[in-house]
């Protein structure tokens, strides 16, 4: 009688949710809606057994996370490559044309929030996770499952991965800041929120969800990308009703001619438009390229600029100690971010452009991009302004600066501002990728005396009990840090040399390096001339490298991290030798015994193969472990070469 009642009550809700946030026209009032709420909240307290997981009282929040568990996507998450104006547009479609004939597309809103793969078991939500570098993400299921546009049960009992973008409207946006929050825009907005252990966090700042990605369509014997969004849509997903399947060139540049002019118009954010080819098979012929798909660009939308006033001229100091000016600006909204800051790069910069404070300023920001001061409006100028003048000193540590190139840098090797810097640049993603380190957590260890170099890291577990004593951290996480630091000990030489903050060693450079001199002891014997030999570094890396490796503190450091056993070799061997998996495209699906995917990914790629994560025509090699799915399903009716783990063990002996 009560079961009934409680799964009366869960269809009327979902229903009501579904209209009032995915079709956008409510049925019932907010006061309806509260009453079948609390008679559910009330029945559900008195009979906590009979509380299903899928119930719509889990949307008020409440469950905690120690931390985040990591989540590897079987099927990366990739990113769009980019189009800035019209000619590149047409170039896109011209390069569709060569494979295939009469492309149709699909244009779409680029929402500008945060991507998001939601994974349904039998037609329940039982995963969230974020991007994270494409292949690991996060979990965040705790925090998705509050937002109200995101389903917890679908209308069919299907397993089914669908992916989209996570996002917070321009209204919530200004609501949260006006409560006193200062997010600079709604999309840091949305990735802060999703980012919180606590749901009822999550749950209180009004996130919004659509769908605009199926991964496997051919599951689901979908061939159009019009089909997959239609599919997803009466399964019960939020899409985005202003999608258009458009017959050519001219109508695609008319839809996004419309929504450049209509896009104020629009209750959140966008910063682009996202065209795909609507055939599924014409997809997979167009393929990927290592980062995005060939089928598929993102239009992005111009720069626009805004005029606002200079309040002061401030300096920063940066992992190398290079101290930069930067612009403090009256707040102003470019791009739905308020900007308050700018870079002005470096005292050549400001000069040429005589930009001083008290000025009217235009600022363009373009994107993720760091917002910069375009020009000045001199005939604003009241005669009360200040010229710029170059600090000589450190604003941290107060040592006098020392000009190389076009830069100052502070030199002082003690400097508090530029230690932390590189702490954080030594556990950032492209480095050591140290999970769980925030600014704030890396300055409070540092100002506790915990962390002083890199290689304490290393060292904090024997701080453990005082750690876990600090307000903030509990054992878990305290144990979850510790766990990635180990863990980074394992890191291939080029991460480490990333990590070091070597003055232009960027993370290119530290691969070549890496590969080149093979361990970190070759590279400190190595002469400026030896390096300087090597294809890719020029002398200004490799005065820069050497210098580095002849400073007796740089050598203390790195024994200190030996001492800890960090892994000093480089690890990527590619073998330069043809090999059977040279230029080959495999695919990895199922479970090995011998590997972890990671593990078998880094086999494959160091004998010169490509490892993928959907199985096309392309495809040379699906190498199939226990309990394979859909992929071996999908190479066999493609007639695809199919390995055992045994006879991918065979192949890697012979080299
Ligand atoms: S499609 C393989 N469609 O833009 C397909 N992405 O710059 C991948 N985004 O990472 C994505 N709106 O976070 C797609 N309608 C849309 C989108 C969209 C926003 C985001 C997404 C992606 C980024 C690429």
């Amino acid at each position: 009688m009560i079961e009934k009642r409680i799964d009366e009550l869960i269809k009327i809700i979902n229903k009501a949710n579904y209209d009032y946030y995915t079709l956008d026209k409510p049925t019932i009032t907010d006061q309806e809606y509260d009453r079948y709420m609390q008679e559910l909240e009330r029945l559900e307290n008195e009979n906590p057994t009979l509380k299903r997981e899928d119930s719509p009282t889990v949307r008020v929040g409440g469950q905690i996370i120690d931390a985040f568990k990591k989540v590897t996507h079987e099927i990366p998450m990739l990113s769009l490559g980019n189009v800035f104006n019209e000619s590149e547009i047409i170039n896109f479609d011209e390069r569709v044309k060569k494979v295939v004939k009469d492309p149709k597309y699909v244009c779409e809103l680029k929402i500008d929030g945060l991507s998001v793969s939601l994974l349904y078991k039998k037609g329940k939500l039982v995963r969230a996770a974020t991007r994270g570098d494409g292949v690991t993400g996060e979990d965040i299921t705790h925090n998705a499952k509050t937002i109200k546009s995101i389903p917890l049960s679908i209308n069919k009992d299907i397993d089914i991965e669908v992916r989209g973008e996570i996002y917070m409207s321009k209204k919530s946006f200004e609501k949260l800041n006006a409560s006193g929050e200062n997010f600079a825009n709604p999309r840091n907005a949305a990735a802060g929120s999703v980012r919180q252990l606590d749901s009822k966090v999550a749950a209180s700042r009004k996130l919004d969800c659509f769908i605009y990605h199926l991964p496997d369509p051919e599951d689901y014997d979908i061939y159009t990308h019009e089909d997959a969004l239609r599919f997803m849509k009466e399964l019960g997903f939020n899409t985005n009703p202003n999608n258009k399947k458009v017959n050519d060139l001219k109508e695609m540049l008319d839809y996004i001619n419309y929504w450049t002019l209509n896009r104020p118009t629009l209750p959140y954010e966008i910063d682009g438009i996202v065209i795909k080819v609507n055939d599924i098979h014409d997809q997979q012929r167009l393929g990927f390229t290592a980062r995005s798909p060939k089928w598929a660009t993102a239009y992005k939308f111009p720069a626009t600029e805004v005029l606002t006033k200079v309040k002061n001229i401030i300096f920063t100091v940066g992992r190398t100690g290079q101290v930069t000016p930067s612009a403090d600006l009256e707040p102003v909204r470019v791009m739905g971010s308020v900007i308050s800051r700018a870079t002005l790069h470096n005292e050549d910069y400001v000069v040429s452009k005589d930009i001083r404070v008290g000025d009217v300023v235009a600022i363009k920001k373009a994107g993720d991009v760091i917002p910069e001061v375009v020009r000045v409006l001199e005939e604003r100028r009241d005669g009360t302004e200040k010229k710029f003048e170059m600090t000589k000193n450190c604003p941290i540590c107060h040592s006098s600066l020392v000009k190389k190139e076009a830069a100052y840098y502070c030199v002082n090797p003690h400097c508090d501002a530029k230690k932390q810097e590189k702490l954080i640049h030594f556990t950032s993603r492209k480095a050591m990728n140290i999970i769980g380190f925030g600014d704030r957590i890396i300055e409070d260890f540092y100002n506790l005396g915990y962390l002083k170099d890199d290689a304490d890291f290393y060292n904090l577990k024997n701080h453990k009990q005082k750690l876990m004593e600090l307000e903030g951290f509990g054992e878990k996480s305290i144990d979850n840090l510790l766990e990635e630091i180990e863990k980074s000990k394992n890191n291939s030489l080029e991460r480490l040399l990333f990590g070091l903050s070597i003055r232009y060693v960027g993370e290119k450079t530290a691969d070549i390096l890496a590969r080149n001199f093979k361990n970190i002891d070759n590279l400190i014997k190595a002469s400026y001339e030896e390096v300087n030999s090597i294809k890719d570094i020029g002398d200004v890396i490799a005065k820069s490298v050497t210098e580095y490796f002849n400073d007796e503190d740089n050598i203390r450091l790195i024994n200190k991290l030996k001492d800890y056993k960090v892994n000093m070799s480089y690890l990527k061997e590619v073998n330069t030798n043809e090999t059977f998996f040279t230029d080959k495209t495999f695919v990895l699906t199922g479970s090995l015994e011998n590997f972890t995917r990671d593990e078998a990914k880094i086999r494959i790629e160091s004998l010169g193969g490509i490892c993928t994560g959907s199985v096309s025509k392309k495809t040379d090699v699906v190498i199939a472990g226990a309990e394979a799915g859909s992929k071996l399903k999908k190479a066999t009716d493609l007639g695809i070469t199919v390995w055992t783990e045994e006879q991918f063990l065979n192949e890697l002996s012979k080299y």
